[in-house]
């Protein structure tokens, strides 16, 4: 089956070989504590055994409400969901769908997300759009409180019912919250939903292999036993018995502090296939939320190349000299389009004539890679045998555990996002929220 893998010898004109092998004790100990919930945010740890813990009930139980909503013929499942609710999802549908699938009319249901903002146009546009399509839904929030979903859901829930019917309105919504707490359970419970449970010890971001991310990418026609496989088989290979030049995760965690350490403060997740967008979005939210905090951590950025080097290909080659970049490159495509001779030539590519599209894509990863390092830019690279369910599922589990580490090394709790609940204080007090008398006389006067 093979393995992604890490290359990060294109880090070595900024940082010693020694200095990366130098933090492996430290690692082993902070794996160790992963693993038997010793660390900061304890409490928050079902995801480390998460791959090898989820069961073929589980999966089956899955697939039988993917079947059964298929069933339905509906053209359309909306997702509503923010942050971990979300974005685990989008980012492996996007990996994995064909990129025009919705133009082309696609015999799977198409996923399209709700609740992940408050814009009024696309709300407008996407009940507009559901008008005319035949669809079902599921509505997923840990806490069961967060405002974008549950506005979103307000208003997707009269329309669902409007067109079908309560009763079979109640057939086509599944939720995903905690087992008891908060407003979408108690929901649930009254209307009768069909409704799964994410684990109190799995906080949002780390969630994607919990009803979460599985439930949708099972709607959309996706193999969710093999994501799970490669998630399990990336478990194994990363645990606090690996040896640390066996261990990817461990790697990638020294060698993203000691360029930290060492004076780079942002760290660029690179693709060159838009497949991967929403994965890097996924990234940052996992990196961002589990490290910035406290004065520290690193920035997470993202770029899609070829796209951004006619962008901000500019600032990366020379601009502030405090980026680092981690490329995820596809070993091979799953198409195959060769370029065709023209005997005119007008366009001068005839030299490229023959070749594969993505020798020419390589080609620009591998100058682009010289050329970043050249001008002071650290680079690694993940690569990804090909795109698919089974390496997603090692992707996923592999920047999780590495997340950890990393989190640990930095000495922060990686899995609490205390700076979060700022913009609701205020987005409540100016809202004018029961609760927030105070709040709101306090905000108002500093208008
Ligand atoms: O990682 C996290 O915990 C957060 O980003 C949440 O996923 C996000 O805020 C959504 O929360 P909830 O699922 O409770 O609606």
């Amino acid at each position: 089956m093979g393995n992604i893998s890490l290359k990060f010898d294109k880090t070595f004109d900024f940082i010693s070989k020694e200095s990366v092998y130098a933090y492996a004790d430290e690692i082993k100990k902070h794996s160790e504590a992963l693993y038997n919930k010793t660390g900061k945010g304890n409490d928050f740890l079902g995801w480390v055994n998460l791959p090898t813990s989820i069961s073929e009930a589980e999966l089956a139980d899955y697939e039988a409400t993917a079947k059964s909503l298929q069933a339905k013929n509906i053209d359309i499942f909306v997702v509503v969901g923010i942050g971990g609710s979300y974005l685990g999802a989008k980012a492996v549908l996007d990996a994995l769908s064909d990129g025009f699938a919705h133009l082309k009319g696609s015999k799977m249901p198409h996923v399209i997300f709700a609740g992940q903002n408050i814009s009024e146009d696309y709300l407008y546009e996407l009940r507009e759009l559901l008008k005319t399509k035949e669809y079902a839904m599921a509505v997923i929030s840990k806490s069961g409180t967060t405002t974008e979903p549950a506005l979103a859901f307000r208003l997707l829930k009269q329309d669902i019912e409007d067109k079908y019917g309560k009763d079979e309105a109640k057939s086509r919504i599944v939720a995903v919250t905690d087992e008891s707490r908060g407003a979408l359970r108690k929901l649930a419970t009254i209307e009768g939903y069909k409704t799964y449970v994410i684990p109190d010890d799995v906080g949002g971001r780390y969630s994607v292999l919990t009803p979460v991310g599985l439930v949708a990418i099972a709607v959309a026609g996706f193999d969710i036993r093999a994501l799970v496989q490669g998630a399990v088989d990336m478990e194994k290979a990363t645990g606090p018995e690996v040896a640390f030049e066996n261990n990817m995760a461990a790697q990638y965690a020294a060698v993203r502090n000691e360029l930290y350490r060492s004076g780079k403060l942002v760290e660029i997740m690179v693709n060159y296939n838009p497949k991967l967008h929403f994965v890097a979005e996924w990234w940052k939210q996992l990196y961002g939320e589990s490290e910035g905090k406290e004065g520290k951590g690193i920035f997470p950025a993202s770029v899609d190349f070829t796209s951004d080097l006619h962008s901000m290909g500019q600032y990366i080659q020379e601009g502030e000299r405090k980026l680092f970049e981690t490329v995820i490159s596809v070993a091979s495509p799953d198409r195959e389009v060769r370029i065709p001779t023209d005997p005119e030539n007008l366009d001068g590519l005839n030299f490229l004539a023959g070749k594969r599209v993505d020798e020419v894509n390589k080609m620009a990863e591998l100058g682009t890679m010289i050329a970043h390092v050249d001008g002071g830019v650290p680079n690694m690279q993940i690569e990804l045998p090909k795109l698919n369910e089974y390496y997603l599922g090692q992707l996923i589990y592999f920047f999780e555990i590495a997340c950890g580490i990393s989190g640990y090394i930095l000495n922060v709790n990686p899995f609490d996002q205390p700076g979060v609940e700022a913009y609701k204080k205020n987005m409540f007090a100016l809202l004018e929220k029961p609760g927030f008398e105070a709040e709101t006389k306090a905000i108002k006067a500093r208008l």
